[in-house]
């Protein structure tokens, strides 16, 4: 096995990857994001600072780290020049060591348009997207209409591509609704962030390849497994893999390299946007929930749907990713209670049932079937070793342990970089 490891979210997204990207990003050469774009917002504290990274890697703030944005993703390259303003010096010093695929595809102002139009147009039925254009820009990658970065590097034949796929952009908006497109504004708002990317734009398939086995690379996974266009609840979803194929998919890094799968699982569950969640309390335990851990949407700020721990997703999401270890984050959150109910199975029809169903029909008809473990009142964030949490508190780790068959090996006890147990 390789030293290369992987982060991905096992749930509906906001698990803590940012942290676990954060705390172990200084042992690494190099961070990878490999898909979703700015609708991630991951979440790092240092020395009580908080900052939400959305296209940029989590290993952003170490200085000695290279990043890499892979061919998977898709950049708005507004949202990046954005970004790296809003980190001020640390943007500065973060440019030099950032590298952009130029195979990965460009989030345009008309993607965000549609995207939100088209929610618009969905009515009861809208997915709740964070209207970043992810899914319109996807779209247009998988219909070969995209335009990518490694345009870039001939600005009059990329103002040319881009104005025919405004003018495609433009023809869809007209058979979908009234809004129409300010082709001239787009292009005035678009190619100077373009420009001021390009710099940063390279193959870094290749680059990648030429680091060689010398370099340990860490992967960052965006959103989760249940918001995966294959495995999560469709069509109520992000439009990436979220998973380990996404993760080769969008480098160009291969399975050999892929080494440890470190799978976050928030110790109980939250989801952002529409769509069935089996454990969701929508009464005094969840809003309590959401108080406690501050639950609202980092990148969008809506307010996140709370409930149980949910074991037949977090055990489904390590089959299909194959997860090694499993980093356990928030469990500080859970302090306070007399007991803490766990889904274990669900209820479909009669059937009890142990993992996720295909038609979402059935998951939205899923009855939580749950066995409740005793809670604790201790304040966590002070421990360090496993040995200093409370019994039952050890009790809901081990638990996790034994459904789902994965080891524990991290516990996350805080926000900050330091507020963590380490097995
Ligand atoms: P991501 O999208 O997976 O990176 O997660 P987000 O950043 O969207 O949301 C996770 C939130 O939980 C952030 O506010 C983090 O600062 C916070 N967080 C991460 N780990 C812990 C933890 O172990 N305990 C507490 N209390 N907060 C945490
Ligand atoms: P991180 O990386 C939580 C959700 C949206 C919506 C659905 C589709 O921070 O965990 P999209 O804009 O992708 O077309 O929206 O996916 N979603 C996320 N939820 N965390 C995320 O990212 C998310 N990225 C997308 O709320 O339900
Ligand atoms: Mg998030």
């Amino acid at each position: 096995m390789n030293r290369n490891k992987v982060v991905l979210g096992l749930q509906w997204g906001d698990e803590g990857k940012g942290k676990v990207i954060d705390v172990l990003a200084g042992h690494f050469d190099l961070v990878v994001r490999c898909q979703g774009g700015a609708n991630a917002g991951h979440t790092v504290v240092v020395e009580g600072r908080k900052t939400v990274l959305h296209l940029l890697p989590s290993g952003a703030l170490h200085p000695a780290v290279t990043c890499v944005i892979g061919n998977g993703v898709v950049i708005d390259p507004l949202a990046l020049q954005n970004e790296l303003a809003d980190l001020g010096p640390a943007g500065d010093d973060l440019r030099p060591r950032l590298r952009i695929s130029d195979r990965a595809h460009l989030v345009l102002p008309c993607h965000k348009i549609i995207d939100r139009v088209a929610e618009e147009l969905k009515g009861d039925n809208k997915v709740g997207t964070t209207q970043r254009g992810i899914g319109p820009c996807y779209s247009d990658k998988i219909n070969r209409i995209g335009l990518r970065c490694g345009e870039l590097i001939d600005e009059a034949l990329f103002e040319k591509r881009l104005r025919i796929l405004l003018a495609a952009a433009d023809r869809q908006l007209a058979q979908i609704g009234d809004e129409r497109l300010d082709i001239e504004a787009i292009l005035a708002e678009t190619l100077p962030p373009c420009r001021a990317m390009a710099p940063m734009v390279t193959d870094t398939v290749d680059f990648l390849h030429r680091q060689g086995r010398a370099k340990s690379v860490l992967f960052e996974g965006a959103q989760g497994s249940m918001l995966d266009i294959d495995f999560g609840t469709y069509p109520f979803v992000t439009s990436s893999n979220t998973g380990i194929g996404g993760v080769i998919t969008g480098s160009g890094l291969s399975h050999q390299d892929v080494g440890e799968v470190i799978g976050i699982v928030k110790a109980y569950t939250t989801r952002v946007g529409a769509g069935p969640m089996p454990t969701e309390l929508t009464n005094a335990d969840g809003e309590a929930l959401r108080t406690t851990g501050g639950e609202f949407g980092a990148t969008t700020g809506r307010p996140r749907r709370c409930g149980w721990l949910d074991l037949v997703v977090v055990g489904y999401a390590c089959r299909i990713n194959g997860v090694d270890t499993i980093a356990l984050t928030k469990l500080d959150v859970l302090s306070g209670r007399s007991e803490l109910p766990v889904c274990v199975a669900y209820t479909v029809a009669g059937r009890r049932i142990e993992t996720i169903p295909g038609r979402i029909e059935d998951l939205e008809g899923a009855e939580p079937v749950y066995e409740t473990l005793p809670g604790w009142s201790e304040d966590l964030s002070s421990c360090r070793h496993f040995n200093d949490l409370p019994e039952a508190a050890r009790r809901y780790v081990a638990f996790i342990e034994e459904r789902v068959g994965v080891r524990v090996g991290w516990i996350g006890v805080g926000p900050g970089r330091d507020e963590v147990i380490c097995r």
